[in-house]
């Protein structure tokens, strides 16, 4: 798919629902008694394939245009699958899946395309072992497919070595089963939907500083679920609406969870005129509208503990940096490399194609900005976040830019580019 220049985003949009939610509201309900009725459902590919594995474990799933209504079986009402669970291309799906089938008196097989195929699975496999799971990766590469066969499982303490939100849920799902209290410790806190929404779900779930604590409870009562918009993908229009001269973007309830809304902050301290309007929670999860207009940026440091809240947004962050004036350092970032792509390399590597003047280090990337982008032909990688910010960044730069495997989109944000264009100004 081919970019041009724009003068600039102008209208409102509303994005579509959140992934890491709509995962989360499926499973959930699924494992619930009584129905969950999820409204603003993200119809991506990811999420579909949640539905899809539950389905095939016996839940009865509907979904019209509005509503997606989840019939749930109960904490022990999961059935064996006839044939191997797929995945997709879904990490989200994959790991926190795990944490449930551990439990189950069943086995399985879990499996997803080939990107799922490379991505590390160790980090579930060791502590739902350690819970006294039988987990194995089926090529003994640590990479899906993996073979569970559900055994009865015992609370631990884990300290987790990263910080991720995946591995997190996929130890307190698991502990929902478990014979005591399961406790989960981060280097930093990853996002918390998985404590919120159990929470609405009735389970006794708290956290103490970085560690999230889950007693088992006796059943899950299924919810209403309303997801808010994903920050995830309005990250792209903040950026889109921060570089380009003539904008003003004003985005619908946007999920602002403070676990995910590291990306507000770096542009508010790069100098970004951003204001939240109508504040207020759904679901347990807060929302606002947020207003964007143009700006002109400076350089910053990012790393620490804003990089879990910001993860998935890094790739667009390191476009837009390009924009602003000084050198910006990206910091504690190797979860990069381990996404749906390489994005450390993908984003170096694809910068750099479009004149940018940037350069990979061990845990991120330095980018001075300041120079002008100019077009080339970048390869998504069939990396859906990718794609995104190569296509804002395409409207952005001088001449063509051509992204490779555009379609990828429909894993997060199935009517990104007609979105996109919609709000173009020409
Ligand atoms: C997710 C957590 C993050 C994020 C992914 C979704 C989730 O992954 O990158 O897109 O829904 O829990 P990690 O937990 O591996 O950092």
């Amino acid at each position: 798919m081919k970019f041009h220049s724009c003068r600039g985003f102008r209208g409102e949009v509303t994005v579509p629902g959140d992934k890491s939610i709509s995962h989360r509201a499926v499973m959930f309900g699924s494992i619930a008694r009584g129905t969950t009725e999820i409204t603003n459902f993200l119809k991506g590919a990811d999420c579909l394939s949640t539905i899809a594995c539950f389905r095939a474990m016996g839940v009865p799933i509907e979904m019209d245009k509005t509503v997606v209504r989840v019939h749930g079986n109960g904490l022990h009402g999961l059935k064996a699958p006839s044939s191997v669970l797929d995945c997709g291309n879904s990490g989200t799906t994959t790991r926190l899946i795990s944490g449930i089938l551990a439990a189950q008196d069943f086995s399985v097989t879990l499996t997803g395309d080939e990107s799922i195929q490379k991505r590390p699975m160790r980090r579930v496999i060791t502590p739902l072992s350690q819970m006294g799971a039988q987990i194995a990766s089926v090529h003994g590469n640590d990479c899906a497919p993996l073979r569970i066969d559900g055994r009865p499982l015992h609370g631990i303490h884990y300290l987790s070595p990263v910080a991720s939100a995946q591995v997190k849920s996929a130890i307190l799902l698991a502990g929902l089963y478990a014979d005591g209290e399961t406790r989960v410790t981060e280097p930093y806190v990853s996002r918390d939907h998985t404590e919120r929404m159990l929470t609405g779900f009735g389970a006794d779930i708290h956290t103490e500083g970085t560690t999230a604590i889950v007693i088992p409870p006796d059943e899950l009562s299924g919810q209403k679920i309303e997801v808010p918009g994903d920050i995830s993908s309005a990250a792209f229009f903040i950026a889109a609406a921060l570089m380009a001269p003539d904008s003003e973007l004003l985005l619908h309830n946007v999920g602002t969870n403070p676990t995910r809304a590291g990306i507000l902050h770096v542009c508010k301290d790069m100098g970004a005129d951003i204001r939240l309007l109508n504040t207020r929670e759904a679901s347990g999860e807060p929302t606002a509208d947020i207003l964007v207009r143009s700006s002109s940026l400076h350089s910053i440091e990012i790393g620490g503990a804003i990089i879990p809240t910001l993860i998935d947004e890094l790739p667009m962050i390191a476009a837009l940096a390009c924009f602003a004036d000084g050198e910006t350092i990206i910091r504690n970032a190797e979860e990069l490399k381990v996404k749906e792509s390489n994005r450390l390399d993908v984003m170096v590597r694809g910068l750099s194609a479009m004149g940018a003047d940037v350069s990979g280090t061990e845990d991120g990337m330095i980018i001075r900005g300041g120079r002008p982008l100019h077009g080339a032909v970048i390869d998504s990688h069939l990396d859906h976040r990718i794609a995104m910010t190569f296509a804002i960044a395409g409207c952005c730069a001088d001449k063509e830019t051509e992204v490779l495997g555009a379609d990828c989109v429909n894993i997060s944000y199935p009517e990104f580019y007609t979105d996109l264009e919609r709000l173009m100004v020409l």
